[in-house]
């Protein structure tokens, strides 16, 4: 019989993950939550994690299908980007399989279904008890015509803060003109004091972490002026990284050429790059979330011994069989307790 894989993709790619997310509302997805290891249970800003796996933002932008993944043994879901505003993102076609490479680009921008629609969901899901004992980001980002970015984030933040365990200020899609931009320091600077602003403002008694999504693609200049900047600024954490528009050599010409951010195999020694650099320059004092080619059970320990507290994975999913994720938890945890460690905690930034 082919592979579930395999049946997807004679689908278009937009179509196979809209019957992806179909199929896992309708409750076809895998059912794996409380079966973890308990070695790969880790703690986080003082939340509990049944494992460090996480599935990346981009796949559940409306947050349609928070509890089934969560089900499905993910060890959190960050559900986003979210924009104020509905929008419908860039014409079609705008996602382009790499199969050779197992990789995507993708120039979606930011298509979602706006705040409403989103807060509306986790606002249903608040009350569930599997929910309520489990981790949801929230994932942020900017309209496209809105020229004032940090109103955005700002309705964005105000909008979540009480319904998601975490906020993450999603600052570098390659795909929405001038988002990338807010990485510079003035300008990270000027728009993390006005989230903080207005996160001092929320009379809700405890606040979720609040973490800065930066790109793969950034120098040693860039990375420190973010650390500085968020530092500065009292963020609990970043997240590295967002897709890359740079293009590795072997990629197919004709593809390659297509605008957008580039995810999978391709990505993770650059993201590793810039999660080790990163990971240096801040010594401890923030915690990172690894992101960018994860495939396997090896890769995400790589991203863990680099620095990462958690990790996530998108585009492997893509190309993976329905137990991807569980074999990457699986193999983790071997990985784990062949070097000695007790605990994902443990391991992270022990890579020399
Ligand atoms: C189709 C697609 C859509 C994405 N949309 C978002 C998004 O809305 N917000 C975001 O922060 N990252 C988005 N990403 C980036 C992923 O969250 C992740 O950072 C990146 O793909 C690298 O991980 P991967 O190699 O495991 O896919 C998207 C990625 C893909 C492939």
């Amino acid at each position: 019989m082919p592979s579930v894989s395999r049946l997807l993709h004679l689908l278009p790619p937009e179509t196979a993950h809209r019957f992806t997310l179909l199929a896992l509302k309708c409750g076809l997805g895998p059912s794996a939550a409380g079966k973890d290891d308990p070695v790969l249970h880790t703690r986080v800003w003082g939340l509990d994690f049944p494992n460090p796996v996480g599935i990346a933002a981009g796949f559940d932008k409306n947050a349609e299908a928070v509890l089934p993944l969560l089900k499905a043994g993910f060890g959190f879901v960050e559900a986003g980007t979210v924009t104020p505003q509905a929008q419908p993102g860039n014409p079609q076609p705008r996602l382009f399989r790499l199969p050779e490479q197992k990789a995507v680009i993708n120039r979606l921008g930011f298509n979602n279904e706006g705040l409403e629609a989103y807060v509306a969901r986790l606002k249903a899901l608040a009350n569930d008890p599997f929910r309520q004992k489990s981790v949801v980001g929230a994932n942020l980002g900017r309209n496209k015509d809105q020229t004032d970015a940090a109103a955005d984030y700002v309705t964005g933040v105000r909008a979540v803060s009480k319904l998601a365990d975490y906020v993450v200020i999603n600052i570098s899609s390659p795909n929405t003109p001038g988002l990338r931009g807010l990485q510079n320091k003035p300008e990270l600077s000027a728009l993390l004091a006005e989230v903080q602003k207005a996160r001092r403002t929320l009379a809700s008694p405890k606040l979720p972490p609040l973490l800065v999504k930066i790109a793969s693609d950034l120098d040693e200049a860039a990375l420190n002026n973010i650390a500085e900047v968020t530092l500065a600024n009292k963020v609990d954490g970043l997240i590295i990284g967002n897709t890359t528009l740079s293009r590795p050599s072997g990629l197919p010409p004709a593809l390659a050429q297509e605008a957008g951010g580039l995810s999978g195999p391709p990505l993770f020694s650059l993201s590793n790059q810039a999660l080790r650099q990163m990971y240096k320059i801040i010594e401890g004092k923030l915690l990172l979330i690894g992101v960018g080619g994860i495939a396997s059970a090896e890769d995400a320990y790589e991203k863990i011994r680099l620095g990462a507290s958690l990790v996530q994975l998108y585009t492997g999913l893509i190309y993976g069989e329905p137990e991807l994720l569980a074999d990457i938890k699986r193999g983790l945890a071997t990985l784990l307790r062949r070097d000695g460690f007790k605990s994902v905690a443990d391991a992270v930034g022990t890579a020399r």
